[in-house]
């Protein structure tokens, strides 16, 4: 079978980016191929009329708005091509493709993906539902009202999402990198194609583990549908990587009266989070 970006010439991919039918992502490789070439390899068959034998410029046809041109994108154009691509990304690659992805309709909607913040040396990574008004705004996840009550959550286990030794620091983001206009639940197709950034995210970090808070965050992480509730107080797994679930900040804020149901969760997993950081330390060698 023909590889899907052998395909690619440097012409289909000109036309789909001049009709906004992106994302497109290309193998590097073909990318290489394309900028070595001078001469695109399938140029059209052109037609001997005077015309077409001198050809100029012509202005762009009243009430067709051209698009403008948009950047080459570095990245896939099929599915698997664009996991694979996405699967050997290091930080700031990934960090710039999540920025450049339009794989679902959220990627014209915000204003700006989320991708994350903290530490990469964290032992912790904190995974909420999406971003909201004020992330889309500012870029950063949790920053309102549930992001308070977040650090103040961290901060009773000593960890500290601006700290970056790996003893207290934390790494947050979120299943969806875009906020999902209204703040309406995330689609289903929308977890589908953002699920490679999240999952590239951990591989890179490697955590000892991963703290899924609220409902959305859990199913997606685990394939399961069972309420948080059955959830809690089982370490659970997600790429190789141990996985506690709690409640969401903001339905706590909401629900004050399960604050001692997350304390006992986050002690859970401060406790779980030592044990692996001991042993850690136990199998190092001097
Ligand atoms: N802010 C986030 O970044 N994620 C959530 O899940 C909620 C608020």
């Amino acid at each position: 079978m023909t590889e899907p970006s052998a395909r690619l010439t440097p012409q289909t991919l000109q036309w789909t980016q001049a009709l906004g039918l992106g994302p497109l992502f290309v193998r590097r490789e073909v990318l290489r191929e394309q900028q070595a070439q001078t001469v695109p390899e399938a140029a059209p068959e052109v037609i001997a009329t005077p015309a077409a034998a001198k050809p100029v410029a012509q202005p762009p046809k009243p009430n067709r708005p051209v698009p403008p041109p948009r950047p080459a994108s570095p990245i896939p154009i099929t599915d698997a091509a664009r996991l694979e691509a996405i699967a050997c990304m290091d930080w700031d690659e990934l960090q710039a493709g999540a920025q450049a992805c339009r794989a679902c309709k959220l990627g014209s909607s915000r204003h700006q993906a989320v991708f994350g913040s903290g530490s990469t040396q964290a032992r912790w990574m904190i995974i909420g539902e999406a971003p909201g008004a004020e992330e889309d705004r500012q870029g950063q996840p949790f920053v309102g009202a549930a992001g308070q009550l977040l650090d103040a959550m961290l901060q009773a286990i000593g960890l500290d999402r601006s700290a970056d030794d790996s003893e207290r620091a934390v790494y947050i983001t979120n299943v969806l990198k875009c906020r999902p206009p209204g703040n309406r639940n995330p689609e289903p197709e929308e977890v589908g194609q953002c699920a490679p950034w999240l999952e590239r995210q951990a591989a890179l970090l490697q955590p000892q583990l991963i703290l899924a808070l609220g409902r959305f965050a859990a199913h997606s992480l685990l394939g399961s549908q069972a309420p948080i509730s059955q959830l809690r107080g089982q370490v659970h797994e997600f790429a190789g990587i141990p996985v506690i679930v709690s409640y969401h900040p903001a339905y706590l804020l909401r629900n004050p009266g399960d604050k001692a149901r997350v304390w006992r969760d986050l002690c859970f997993a401060r406790d779980l989070a030592d044990a692996a950081a001991a042993k850690a330390a136990a199998t190092r060698p001097d």
